[in-house]
């Protein structure tokens, strides 16, 4: 009913599904205004996404944010105000439209919100999509042309600082690297053209370990880079490692990008380990799994890696050609280790699409 009675009001309406992504050099340690101290780079997903409409109509009742969000179908209080507050820090530099007009935002995921996948890569990529979309309708251009995938990046970052190298196909590099030309602090920019083929239809078999709540967020997380001893340090290799990353990407060297795509999650979770307070957000089951992947390696020679997030689950990549084989490891040795078995089974994807 809710849909129906704001639609018939609605100004202008836009709809977006954008992905998740996962890093291969990681973002961790930001400053400013969600600038982040090294280079990062992505692959982009394609089944973990979040679908998103937004429409404005007129009646604002002199809030400054006049903000109806809905979340899977019911409203959701807690996403509302990260929502809110999000749009109240963009709104006047951005998008003076937000505060003139009554705002309808629905969103929903394509995993389940307990599968304890982060959506704040998809939903604000997507939501920064709608916000960009509306505003070029507004002033009666519809073009998605590089500049509006740069803004939608830019106010991606702003809202959840990864979320900004979702919104380009298959690969995406962010934050300023002095041979990386193009690259910026502010927002990604896409390096599928410096993609060898192999890499564009590899999996990310994304295995729930725990589907409970981190117990550190990941802009806590960040902030305990700022007193970490090895933050300096940290931020040269991840420049180093952005180089050799981004040369075995372009040649097609799995087992290069293999080696540092494991090393830089493992460093990650060190980093946590060493911050002050320390926090582990590894569990057991990460640790087996973990080591059953390298044994399965040494055994088969299948070109199978790990990768983490900022929490326990563990990220399978490896190229198509071995699908069926590393699908029988993983059903066979991994699934038991799984939150009641859940495995998202994804892949590079192609980036957002306009849905609406
Ligand atoms: C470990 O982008 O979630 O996934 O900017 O505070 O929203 P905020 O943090 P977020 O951090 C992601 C960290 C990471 C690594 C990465 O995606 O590069």
């Amino acid at each position: 009913m809710l849909k129906s009675t704001v639609m018939t009001n609605s100004l202008i309406k836009s709809g977006w599904e954008s992905p998740s992504n996962i890093a291969l050099i990681k973002y961790w340690g930001k400053f400013g205004k969600q600038m982040p101290h090294n280079p990062s780079v992505s692959f982009t997903l394609s089944a973990a996404a979040t679908r998103t409409f937004v429409d404005i109509s007129e009646g604002n009742n002199g809030d400054p944010i006049d903000l109806n969000f809905v979340f899977n179908g019911s409203k959701n209080e807690k996403f509302a105000s990260r929502i809110n507050k999000f749009l109240n820090s963009i709104s006047d530099e951005y998008f003076p439209f937000v505060k003139k007009y009554k705002l309808n935002i629905d969103t929903s995921n394509s995993f389940p919100h307990s599968s304890g996948i982060a959506s704040s890569a998809s939903g604000m990529s997507a939501l920064a999509l709608c916000l960009c979309d509306i505003e070029n309708l507004l002033n009666g251009k519809q073009l998605y042309d590089n500049d509006f995938y740069r803004k939608a990046s830019v106010i991606s970052r702003l809202g959840s600082g990864s979320a900004c190298r979702s919104v380009f196909p298959e690969i995406a590099v962010w934050g300023r690297h002095e041979n990386i030309s193009g690259s910026s602090n502010e927002y990604a920019i896409p390096a599928n053209t410096e993609l060898h083929p192999v890499f564009k239809s590899f999996h990310d078999d994304i295995l729930i370990i725990s589907a409970q709540e981190k117990s550190v967020s990941s802009t806590a997380g960040h902030n305990l880079m700022e007193n970490n001893p090895f933050a300096k340090v940290r931020y040269n290799q991840a420049n180093l490692r952005m180089e050799m990353m981004m040369k075995a990407l372009k040649s097609g060297d799995i087992s290069a990008f293999g080696k540092i795509t494991e090393d830089e999650a493992l460093t990650l979770h060190a980093l946590m380990m060493c911050s002050d307070p320390s926090y582990i957000l590894l569990k057991e089951g990460s640790l087996t799994v973990i080591n059953k992947v390298k044994a399965f390696r040494d055994q088969t020679t299948i070109p199978l890696y790990f990768t983490l997030d900022a929490g326990p689950n563990v990220h399978l990549l490896y190229p198509d050609e071995y699908e069926n084989q590393v699908n029988i490891f993983i059903q066979e040795e991994l699934k038991p280790f799984c939150h009641e078995g859940k495995i998202i089974r994804d892949k590079v994807g192609s980036g957002p699409v306009k849905i609406c």
